[in-house]
């Protein structure tokens, strides 16, 4: 590399995300003297707004995007470069921007975010939405669109499926519930019916629910007769709801009735084809079925389906190639770059946070990393601190943040709190759930192990969040409450005054 550095920067951030953004904002408010600058290929950056903490640890906030002068005027130290990285010297500290520039750093934190997997690279047909905004975006061009086609089932796809109006959608999820990087079968069968929009109330299928814990033989039902139920029992590792859960339940009957999502469950999508492709392969067969469409995509369950678009929402692949090239970064299994404690990369100097990164440290019992806006504005902000503290040479705790999962959202308009490993998440094989389920009205799921309480989910207006998180935090022995824990008609803060 023969550039000449133009300028060397204290502080270096790449990427405008809420990650880096936070990190700017907690350095140049830190170091107002200090040379900063913010490099991100894209125009506008991101900026947290309305900020709330709702409680210990759940934090709220509106994610708003704004032009990258506003950033200027805040803070006249810091400089955004509006160009892509497209290399690191981690020896030279310096990094290269795609419009030929090299600028020097002290410290340096990468904030560069993921990328939507796709199914496929370079098909007009299949799209990945980054942002809530591209995804409203993507839901006018739909307008025209009669047959969409999304695949995945994390947060994204829960959104979007939900989201999208007036178009069939036929939504394959690998596993056997929706959702399941959020929800056990039991809240996902708590969701199903806010996807059956068109259905006249009180035409529900399943008045009543019965699934059983994992694995078979240990058989324990929960039932939620006369609406409103709870279940006490063991479960296997990796918690929820086990694998017949659906078992009498009229979930596939989303086929039956009028509505707009079709749920294929436990397939992933074995080939694509555009029309022409199709009238030369040996399924042309299906081109008659239901007249023509401009791409076919065949599912692993054998069914194929056309469609105007397909929708690929199958999560999001750490962006780390331009850094990578002639440094030596130690990547965790995921993709991203492994950061400790301290948010430090294996690279001297180089700091990472929010979906780039993963999270290598020994985590708290009660806490996972999942890439979310939360996480990114917590980890933005820590890494932040932890440059600056050790530009001061001052020591520096891992922050409270990171002792507890905790993520405030909605999902089908219904409020959804998740707290600690709301999953069960890496527990033993002898935790226990309590569930209390009020269809169309609240769902509410506990995870306790030795009697203590280490997660829970949160759907609709519980207004338990706080009494749990103390509850998870003090891990006090619950053993002596058992089901009263979650009995509607008790006070659940009298009993721990
Ligand atoms: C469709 C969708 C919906 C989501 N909805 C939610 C939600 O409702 N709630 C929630 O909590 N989370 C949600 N997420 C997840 C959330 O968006 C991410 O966890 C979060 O935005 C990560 O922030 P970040 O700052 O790490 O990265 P990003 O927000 O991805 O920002 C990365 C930044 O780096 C820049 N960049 C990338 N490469 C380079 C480079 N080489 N040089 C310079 N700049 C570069 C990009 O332009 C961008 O500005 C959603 C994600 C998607 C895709
Ligand atoms: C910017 O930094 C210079 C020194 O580098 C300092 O004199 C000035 O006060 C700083 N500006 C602000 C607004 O803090």
């Amino acid at each position: 590399m023969g550039d000449k550095t133009e300028k060397t920067f204290r502080f270096v951030i790449v990427g405008g995300g809420i990650a880096g953004v936070t990190c700017v904002e907690q350095l140049s408010s830190q170091f107002p003297d200090a040379e900063v600058a913010l490099i991100t290929a894209a125009s506008l950056v991101k900026a947290v707004a309305n900020f709330k903490q709702v409680s210990k640890t759940l934090e709220e906030f509106d994610v708003e995007e704004q032009p990258s002068s506003v950033l200027e005027e805040k803070f006249p130290n810091l400089t955004v470069v509006q160009s892509a990285v497209k290399a690191l010297n981690t020896h030279t500290h310096t990094v290269q921007t795609v419009d030929g520039r090299t600028f020097g750093y002290e410290k340096l934190c990468i904030c560069s975010g993921g990328r939507p997997k796709l199914l496929t690279q370079g098909n007009p047909y299949v799209l990945g939405i980054r942002d809530t905004d591209s995804a409203q975006e993507f839901q006018k061009r739909l307008s025209k669109a009669k047959r969409i086609v999304v695949v995945g089932n994390g947060g994204i796809a829960l959104e979007l499926v939900y989201e999208v109006e007036g178009c069939e959608v036929i939504w394959a999820v690998k596993d056997k519930a929706i959702g399941n990087t959020f929800f056990d079968a039991g809240a996902a069968q708590f969701l199903i019916p806010s996807l059956e929009a068109d259905k006249p109330e009180g035409a529900t299928p399943c008045k009543r629910h019965r699934y059983t814990v994992e694995p078979a033989g240990a058989s324990h039902t929960f039932t939620d007769e006369d609406r409103r139920g709870r279940g006490v029992g063991p479960t296997e590792p990796g918690s929820a709801l086990g694998p017949d859960w659906h078992e009498g339940i009229v979930l596939r009957g989303a086929e039956e009735v009028s509505h707009r999502v079709s749920v294929e469950y436990q397939c992933e999508v074995d080939s694509i084809y555009t029309h022409q492709e199709l009238l030369k392969s040996p399924q042309q067969t299906l081109v008659s079925e239901g007249g023509s469409w401009p791409v076919y995509v065949k599912l692993t369950n054998g069914k194929t389906f056309g469609c105007d678009f397909i929708v690929s929402a199958t999560g999001v692949v750490p962006n780390t190639e331009p850094f990578l090239h002639g440094n030596n970064f130690a990547l965790a299994d995921d993709g991203g770059l492994r950061v400790d404690d301290h948010m430090m990369t294996s690279e001297p100097d180089v700091y990472a946070a929010g979906d780039v990164c993963t999270a290598c440290w020994e985590h708290s019992p009660l806490w996972q990393q999942m890439r979310l806006w939360t996480q990114a504005r917590q980890m933005g902000w820590y890494a932040g601190r932890c440059i600056a503290a050790h530009v001061l040479s001052e020591p520096i705790e891992l922050d409270f943040c990171f002792e507890l999962f905790s993520h405030i959202t909605k999902f089908f308009s219904y409020k959804v709190v998740l707290l600690g490993k709301f999953n069960g998440q890496g527990l033993g094989p002898d935790h226990e759930l309590l569930v209390r389920c009020t269809k169309g009205q609240e769902y509410i799921k506990v995870i306790l192990s030795g009697g203590r309480m280490m997660g829970a989910v949160l759907i609709g207006e519980t207004d338990l969040e706080e009494t749990f998180e103390n509850l998870i935090l003090n891990q006090m022995d619950l053993t002596p409450y058992g089901e009263e824990l979650l009995n509607p008609n008790i006070d659940i803060e009298d009993y721990f005054d």
